[in-house]
């Protein structure tokens, strides 16, 4: 890893009420020192509703560990029932928006064209985008996880300014390996997110590809987090199940 500050960041999928949120960060925050902080960008992604009161225990206790959405809309505001924009993410000091995740591209069919509108959008807002790419277990057995990714990364920052994609986070995370418990072996997930670094270079140019962080996900534990951290290229990991429990990621963070 070159110069890039590493970034973990916790994705709760739809786990953890807003009072399970609250004690959680208490404990959480009581398990760290200034310097894991310092070494490490930390980013909690609770669902909706956990937003306003975790923010505000983050800001009371001075905890700094970064608000982030698991998804939003890419309009500011109109008549889209159910749906958050990022407009009103950023008023409650959210600062990372995970856009594309695979769960929302396979269960709510999500397109690279919805996934480049939101990435868009939330840059305009001033938010950081988490773009998640990955490929299936039948992609991926069919040899095919190379043109995946690369398209996904190629869709994902159309029309994105090469000064706003520097400042964006990635997260390779093969579909086969979320929530299986069979994590990408160290070597696979680097050479994956090599690819995926030159699909950057592509479509914003070496100095964006340079600065990007890009994270593995995918099954992620206190046990092989320092071997997948040891790899040139990844910056960081996107961490769903095992984020749920603040003794867990604590031990993550201080790969
Ligand atoms: P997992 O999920 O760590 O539970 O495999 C990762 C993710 O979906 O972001």
């Amino acid at each position: 890893m070159t110069g890039r500050k590493p970034i973990i960041a916790a994705n709760w999928k739809m786990h953890h009420d807003h009072f399970a949120a609250i004690q959680f960060a208490q404990k959480f925050s009581y398990l760290l020192e200034k310097t894991d902080y310092d070494a490490v960008d930390i980013v909690i992604c609770p669902p909706f509703t956990d937003l306003r009161s975790l923010q505000t225990t983050l800001e009371a206790d001075e905890i700094p560990v970064a608000l982030g959405a698991q998804n939003c809309h890419w309009e500011k505001d109109g008549a889209f029932t159910g749906e958050v924009s990022p407009s009103m993410l950023a008023k409650l000091n959210v600062r990372y928006v995970i856009v594309g995740h695979s769960e929302r591209r396979e269960v709510f069919g999500e397109t690279d064209e919805i996934v480049n509108r939101k990435v868009r959008s939330v840059l305009n807002h001033g938010l950081i985008p988490i773009v998640c790419v990955g490929e299936t277990l039948e992609e991926h057995e069919a040899g095919a996880t190379v043109g995946k990714v690369k398209g996904q990364i190629a869709e994902a920052f159309a029309g994105v300014n090469p000064d706003d994609v520097v400042t964006c986070v990635v997260a390779y995370e093969p579909i086969w390996a979320i929530g299986t418990g069979h994590n990408a072996t160290p070597d696979d997930a680097q050479e994956t997110i090599s690819v995926i670094r030159g699909a950057v270079s592509n479509a914003a140019g070496e100095d964006a590809a340079q600065a990007v962080r890009i994270q593995y996900g995918g099954s992620v534990k206190p046990g092989n987090i320092s071997a997948l951290m040891a790899m040139p290229d990844i910056d960081g990991a996107l961490v769903g199940g095992a984020s749920l429990d603040p003794e867990d990621l604590a031990r993550i963070v201080r790969f």
